[in-house]
């Protein structure tokens, strides 16, 4: 029986899907998702998969529009024979409604983790929002395996801005902006962030004028609406700082945002290639690659 894993990209994951096709040699898998004229989907898995290990190669961004058809691709691997489906999720969903901020409200993250938990045998992800879970254990019921983007963006720093203050744009940031910044030997701010609404958000921040020579590095998870780091910008504007470069490791971007930041006047959007987008200059495949090496799926 054949033992190499074999990998599949999903919903146009098709760059990493290959780059770690290529390090790790494994197969290349071929699937289908064909939409009916109605809009329901049928899976179409080309290859022989029965008795072998799959990976899903997929991004969780717009996760609504996904999650369906994902659920049934790995339900029909099931049902073809897979032995055990990993899924590669670079971004994953769902992690901030990790309470009822209201009363009435559900708590989708754990929801969400139920599903997954329920279609795939493992996981791996990179970076999630984890806030008031404190590990994905707190809510998936498979091995869910975390892996940092903190070195990569230490070492894109390094190469490509000297004399940089890094900025962390709210409490939640302190773990990676931290990490980062005793990597790339820089120092760092966090700042104090209000959100009184999706696209309504205040920024404070403190100290900032020791550093009006450096540049500054605002540094976030996620940059959905683009407004915590837009509204940074223009408090760093009215405080005739250097113009910002922007470091987001999941490039959601909803709508507009991407535009709406490069015209906020920053002086470079990097995002890192775990969401598939034009701003993607820093490559972590490296880490899921040795995960991959090291625990066989
Ligand atoms: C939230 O706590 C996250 O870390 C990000 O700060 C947030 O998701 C960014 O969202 P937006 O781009 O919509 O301001």
């Amino acid at each position: 029986m054949n033992q190499t894993p074999i990998i599949f990209s999903l919903f146009g994951n098709d760059n990493l899907t290959d780059l770690l096709q290529k390090k790790l040699d494994y197969e290349l898998g071929k699937i289908s998702i064909h939409q009916f004229p109605d809009e329901e989907c049928v899976i179409e898995i080309e290859s022989n998969i029965a008795g072998r290990d799959i990976i899903f190669v997929t991004s969780l961004d717009r996760p609504n529009h996904k999650c369906l058809s994902l659920f049934f691709a790995a339900e029909t691997a099931r049902t073809l024979g897979a032995r055990q489906i990993m899924l590669i999720a670079p971004y994953l969903a769902y992690m901030r409604q990790d309470k009822r901020f209201k009363k009435t409200q559900g708590i989708t993250s754990q929801y969400f983790a139920k599903l997954i938990s329920t279609y795939f045998d493992s996981l791996i992800t990179i970076d999630p929002h984890l806030h008031r879970w404190h590990s994905l254990n707190d809510i998936y019921t498979i091995p869910a395996k975390v892996i940092h983007a903190t070195d990569n963006i230490a070492q894109w720093i390094k190469k490509n801005v000297s004399n940089a203050v890094l900025i962390g744009p709210d409490a939640e940031s302190l773990q990676w902006v931290e990490e980062i910044a005793k990597k790339s030997n820089a120092p760092f701010l966090i700042l104090e962030k209000t959100r009184k609404g999706d696209r309504d958000i205040e920024v404070a921040i403190s100290d900032i004028e020791l550093y009006r020579e450096s540049i500054p590095i605002l540094i976030d998870d996620i940059i959905s609406t683009g407004m915590t780091m837009i509204e940074t910008v223009r408090h760093l504007q009215t405080l005739s700082m250097n113009s910002p470069i922007c470091i987001g490791v999941h490039a959601v971007f909803a709508g507009n945002a991407y535009r709406e930041l490069i015209a906020s006047g920053v002086k470079e959007v990097v995002t890192c290639n775990t969401i598939q987008h034009e701003s993607n200059r820093i490559d972590i495949s490296d880490g899921i690659f040795h995960v991959l090496k090291t625990e066989k799926p």
